[in-house]
């Protein structure tokens, strides 16, 4: 940690890395103990925090050395202009910076600033230098900044510095990778303030967005009406009807390697929505509305003349088995997800059973974001050109 307000930042971040099972090893410029102290940060790590390079609490000394050593990866959060100035010249003043030029594991920085002191052309050349020696900087982020002004330099928020640092870490088995993907429910109007939708939760459709991403894949999400936050680097377009999602996907499947329809599309939509709010009126006590079919998107993205590969998910309330693999043969695509489905929607866990012409595979109930990991690794695994999968 280098000195910034941000600081405050880590402390979540810390929680949010030691939760997922982390070990965090704080170390601190003299200038981040000014905006919060080493107590919190041990509190928070559950270790000695160092501040310093002549620190005795280290067996021989040399914390330079030993801290590096015992690192996966040393993440420079919040990094300042000063430091970033600093890693890119290879000074070594402090037992930060000495550790950061003794190390042998991969650094990222996480930078924090004012926008002015970002766009320093002396910061940019630090930047770029960083870059070119193999360091990874996340973010900065862009809005308003402590000091009153707005722009870029602002720091990632800790939930996106922990999914940039998990993303690090995943097997990057769709590099090279587009990935198109629908998410949640769509909401299909009856009138200006009242409409049809589901209880999809959107929740594993985001999942498999974030794994897909941390695997390496360029990610397109298209989502419908849901509350939940854009997982970190993933490309997101928000749509409501089941019309609108089906010409956000079309205008982007030709370019798709795959395409996964996890959304829960409404069937049908009503065939004229009201201008104005239906009042309940004499002759509107009980309204009657007529229905029409909305287009199958993955119907229509399987049925493309090149398509992308393509993953149907289907939630069904009973007989998993014939409407899995009915379901599959009916939309032409190699691969099905099936769960009993609304029993998991909103859930934060989910149990699937793959179908595909070869025949069924069940996969042991698993955390949606586990799940999502393990979908990736086999999405991945069934791609028809292996050639560029690392
Ligand atoms: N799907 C779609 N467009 C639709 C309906 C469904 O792309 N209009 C996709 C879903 O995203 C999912 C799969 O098709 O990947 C199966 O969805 P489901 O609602 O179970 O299929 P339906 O064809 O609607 O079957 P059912 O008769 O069970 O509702």
């Amino acid at each position: 940690m280098t000195g910034g307000i941000a600081c405050y930042k880590i402390a979540e971040l810390t929680r949010l890395l030691t939760k997922a099972g982390a070990t965090v090893q704080i170390v601190m410029t003299e200038s981040a103990t000014q905006f919060i102290t080493p107590v919190t940060m041990q509190a928070l790590s559950g270790r000695p925090v160092y501040t310093s390079q002549w620190d005795a609490r280290v067996p021989n000394n040399m914390a330079h050395i030993d801290l590096s050593r015992e690192a996966d990866a040393i993440v420079i959060a919040p990094a300042s202009t000063d430091f970033l100035a600093k890693l890119a010249h290879g000074f070594a003043d402090d037992l930060l910076s000495t550790l950061c030029v003794a190390r042998d594991c991969p650094l990222l920085v996480v930078p924090a600033m004012n926008r002015q002191m970002w766009q320093n052309p002396a910061t940019q050349r630090n930047v770029a230098q960083l870059r070119a020696d193999g360091i990874e900087t996340l973010g900065p982020d862009s809005g308003p900044q402590a000091c009153g002004e707005i722009g870029d330099g602002r720091m990632l928020e800790p939930e996106a510095v922990y999914e940039a640092i998990v993303s690090f870490f995943a097997p990057k088995v769709l590099a090279g990778r587009k990935l198109l993907i629908t998410a949640g429910p769509t909401f299909e109007p009856l009138d200006p303030v009242r409409g049809i939708t589901n209880r999809s939760s959107g929740k594993m459709g985001f999942a498999l967005a974030r794994a897909a991403q941390q695997a390496g894949a360029e990610v397109h999400l298209v989502a419908g009406p849901v509350a939940l936050q854009t997982p970190w680097g993933v490309y997101r377009e928000d749509v409501q009807t089941a019309q609108q999602m089906y010409e956000a996907v079309m205008r982007a499947a030709t370019d798709a390697d795959v395409f996964i329809g996890v959304a829960a599309v409404a069937d049908w939509r009503v065939d004229h929505v009201a201008e104005h709010k239906i009042k309940k009126t004499a002759e509107h006590r009980m309204p009657t509305f007529t229905f029409v079919e909305n287009p199958d998107i993955l119907a229509s993205v399987a049925a493309l003349p090149n398509p992308p590969y393509c993953v149907g998910f289907a939630a069904e309330s009973g007989d998993l088995d014939v409407h899995g693999e009915e379901k599959r043969a009916r939309k032409k695509v190699p691969l099905l997800i099936g769960n009993l489905g609304p029993l998991t929607f909103g859930q934060d866990d989910n149990e699937v059973v793959l179908f595909e012409a070869a025949g069924r595979t069940p996969l042991p109930r698993a955390a949606k974001q586990a799940l999502a990991q393990t979908l990736v690794a086999e999405i991945a695994r069934r791609l028809p050109d292996q050639s560029i999968i690392s």
